[in-house]
Formats: C-alpha cells, sequence, structure tokens
C-alpha cells in the first residue's frame, strides 16, 4: 500500500522510489550549484502572513487568468519529457489539470504533440515553445497549435543555452536530453527498473518519431552550431502570427517585463526556469514586486518556482501574481501514480488553500494583498 500523497514532499518521496535515479534527478535537479532552486523555496518561507480575525470567509478559489475561468489560482507548467516518468504522460497531466478546473501548458518536449494533445484530452490547451529551430520552425508549431485549437501560448525566452545540469552530467545523461537508445541505457542502468517504467520509455521512444520530428532534429544538431535565443523582435513577430493569449515566460527584471508587453505579450511569467537556467538568477518570489510595478496594471504577471504549499501560493497572489505555476510538483506526482498522481497533488493544493484562505481571513484571490504580508524574521 504506498503512502499517501499529503503534501508534494510526500509525492517527491513516491517519485525518488519508482523512478531510475537518472530520472529522479532530470526532474529534481537545478543547474551548477542549484542555488537559485534553493533560494526559490526559500523566498517563500521568508514571507509571513497577516492573518484577520472577526471575520468568517466563505472561501472561492475561482479566478480568471487572461480571460480563462479556473477553479483556482494554479496552472501547471510546461515540463519535457513527461511521457518518460510515467506512460499517463502529457494527456494524463492535462486530464487531471481540467478534472482540477484548470489547465496545464504542454511543453513542446513533452513528447506528446498538439493534436495529440487535443483528441485526448478537455481545454482549454496552452503550448509552449522555445527558440530551437528559428522562425521557420515556430511558425510551423503555432500552425499546429492554432489548427489544434490551442488558443494560449507560452514563450520561453531563459535559454539557449540549456543550464549545466552536473547531476544529469554526472549519471552521463548529455543535453539534449531526450528518449534516444544511449538515453535509455543510462536511465535503465541505473534502475532494477520497474515495468512501468521501462513501458513508459518505450511508448516515449515509439512516439518521439511521431510527435516531435521537428523539435528532435533541431535539438539533435545543437551540439552542431549554436542556436539563437529570442529577441523582443521575435516576439512582435510572434505577436502578429498569432491571435490567441501570449505569454512571456523567464522574465526577472521590471525593465523586461515592460519590454515583453511592449513587443505585445499578454501576460509574463516570473520565472528562473525552476533553477534550471541561470544558477544565481534570483528566486522568483523576491522580483515579484519589482514586475508588478513595472507592468501590473497593463499586463498579468504569473510566477513559478519553489512552490511547494498553498500558504506558498497566496504569498504569491498578495505580492502580485494573478496566478502561480507548479513544475516539479504535478512531474513529482505523475511519476508516484500516473494522472491520479496529479489529480492528489492538485487537489492537496485546492484544500490547503481554502484552508490557508480562511485562516488569513479572505473569501477570494482577488482579496489578497501586500499588506497582508510581512518579513518572517523582521530583526535579523
Ligand atoms: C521544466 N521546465 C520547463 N520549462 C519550459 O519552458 N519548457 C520545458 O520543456 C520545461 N521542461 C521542464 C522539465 C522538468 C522536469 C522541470 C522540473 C521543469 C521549467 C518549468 O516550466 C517551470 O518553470 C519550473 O519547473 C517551475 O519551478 P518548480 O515548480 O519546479 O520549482
Amino acid at each position: 500500500m504506498p503512502s499517501p500523497i499529503l503534501t508534494v514532499a510526500d509525492a517527491r518521496k513516491r517519485a525518488r522510489g519508482v523512478l531510475p535515479r537518472a530520472l529522479f534527478d532530470y526532474i529534481d535537479g537545478g543547474a551548477d550549484g542549484e542555488v537559485t532552486l534553493a533560494a526559490n523555496e526559500r523566498a517563500f518561507r521568508e514571507v509571513a502572513l497577516r492573518p484577520r480575525m472577526g471575520v468568517d470567509p466563505e472561501v472561492d478559489l475561482t479566478t480568471t487568468v487572461l480571460g480563462r475561468e479556473l477553479a483556482m489560482p494554479v496552472l501547471l507548467a510546461p515540463a519535457g519529457m513527461v511521457q518518460l516518468v510515467h506512460p499517463d504522460g502529457a494527456v494524463g497531466v492535462a486530464r487531471a489539470a481540467a478534472a482540477a478546473g484548470t489547465l496545464a501548458v504542454l511543453s513542446k518536449i513533452a513528447l506528446c504533440s498538439p493534436e495529440e494533445l487535443a483528441a485526448n484530452a478537455p481545454g482549454p490547451h496552452w503550448f509552449q515553445l522555445n527558440s530551437a529551430g528559428g522562425r521557420e520552425e515556430v511558425k510551423r508549431l503555432i500552425t499546429r497549435a492554432r489548427d489544434a485549437g490551442f488558443d494560449g501560448l507560452v514563450v520561453t525566452m531563459d535559454g539557449p543555452p540549456p543550464g549545466n545540469h552536473e547531476r544529469d552530467l554526472r549519471h552521463g545523461v548529455v543535453p539534449p536530453v531526450r528518449p534516444r537508445p544511449a538515453l535509455a541505457a543510462r536511465f535503465a542502468g541505473q534502475l532494477l527498473a520497474s515495468p512501468r517504467w521501462a513501458a513508459a520509455m518505450a511508448l516515449a521512444a515509439r512516439k518521439q518519431k511521431a510527435t516531435v520530428q521537428g523539435a528532435t532534429r533541431v535539438l539533435g544538431s545543437g551540439g552542431l552550431h549554436r542556436s539563437a535565443r529570442f529577441t523582443w523582435a521575435d516576439i512582435a513577430w510572434m505577436r502578429a502570427e498569432w491571435d490567441g493569449s501570449l505569454l512571456v515566460k523567464g522574465v526577472l527584471v521590471g525593465a523586461d517585463a515592460i519590454a515583453a508587453r511592449d513587443a505585445g505579450a499578454d501576460a509574463v511569467i516570473v520565472s528562473n526556469h525552476g533553477g534550471r537556467a541561470l544558477d544565481g538568477a534570483p528566486a522568483t518570489l523576491t522580483v515579484l514586486p519589482e514586475i508588478v510595478a513595472a507592468v501590473g496594471d497593463t499586463t498579468e504577471v504569473l510566477l513559478d518556482g519553489g512552490v511547494r504549499r498553498a500558504a506558498d501560493v497566496v504569498k504569491a497572489l498578495c505580492l502580485g501574481a494573478r496566478a502561480v505555476l507548479i513544475g516539479r510538483p504535478f512531474v513529482y506526482g505523475l511519476a508516484a501514480a500516473g494522472q491520479p498522481g496529479v489529480e492528489q497533488v492538485l487537489s492537496v493544493f485546492q484544500t490547503e488553500l481554502v484552508r490557508v484562505m480562511r485562516l488569513l481571513g479572505c473569501a477570494s484571490p482577488a482579496e489578497l494583498d501586500t499588506g497582508m504580508t510581512q518579513a518572517m524574521h523582521p530583526w535579523t
């Protein structure tokens, strides 16, 4: 009888128990010394919440993000390779998100095509892409996403190059990480492969060819020539190509949030890629106020990185985020128990959010504001 998932830490523990060590480390790890990875979580512990008494709110977590009504202010961040973690893959993730009344962003390298996702999971659907392949590839993917009914595009700006993932390198896993025989051997060699994981790998390898051909072709050439990073001109170009919601992910400085908005983005996602890109980048919560001050009145600001508990969600919203995204927490849940594992993680957030909001004395996300926070250790 597996232990219940009462917290994200429980899901992480179970993921660690079932995955090959190299695959667990691929998910769990960050860049270089993992300073930013650790800082993301720590930043939430440095913020205290100031509960108000004398009120008994009926909590309603419903909110809107870029006009879409969501049952709670928690979305699922794009995560590559989820098909390797469990056969339920990105479809299971999206179904779990829909069941919880929220949405999951499909990573370009999730090993699931936009068409497959749209055919198998209820929307709304958002697609994430990066600069690999240049405008030609981006245009091809945008068209596919639009034709498949996707209505949000998340543009990841914080690479290339990918961060230096030392845990992966120690396992012999070298970027670009994708399910090819050498990688399978690396992961499998770590493990007493559970049959479920072996099945996931086999399915992922089969699907790779059919679903991410373009991405794979481009990623495969990554070692040969230097691929370009997106510029603000690319965002303006994308704005003209795409009439759905456009979100820019990876913003950490107020001036960049302004540049993203001026290039036509509808929202910015304050993100350091979960500590997987530039190690030494600031914890996302610490730069959120600067970004909200820069663009908060004209642009929705979302945040990811280090959100592990409902109180973290509430703190980010108090400091001006419209909603947060979680990455590792749902991937741990997927590894632990497939789609039901993701559902459990989301249900923990939902249940605990209601509790935290009621303890705080707040009825809805719209009521949260900076005045409800202070430093956890004001005298140090
Ligand atoms: C990611 N992330 C990511 N981001 C992105 O834009 N495209 C991608 O393909 C991926 N892939 C990916 C895989 C895995 C295993 C992880 C853990 C993360 C980053 C992700 O979208 C998000 O920014 C962070 O995961 C948020 O931090 P937490 O919640 O993991 O702390």
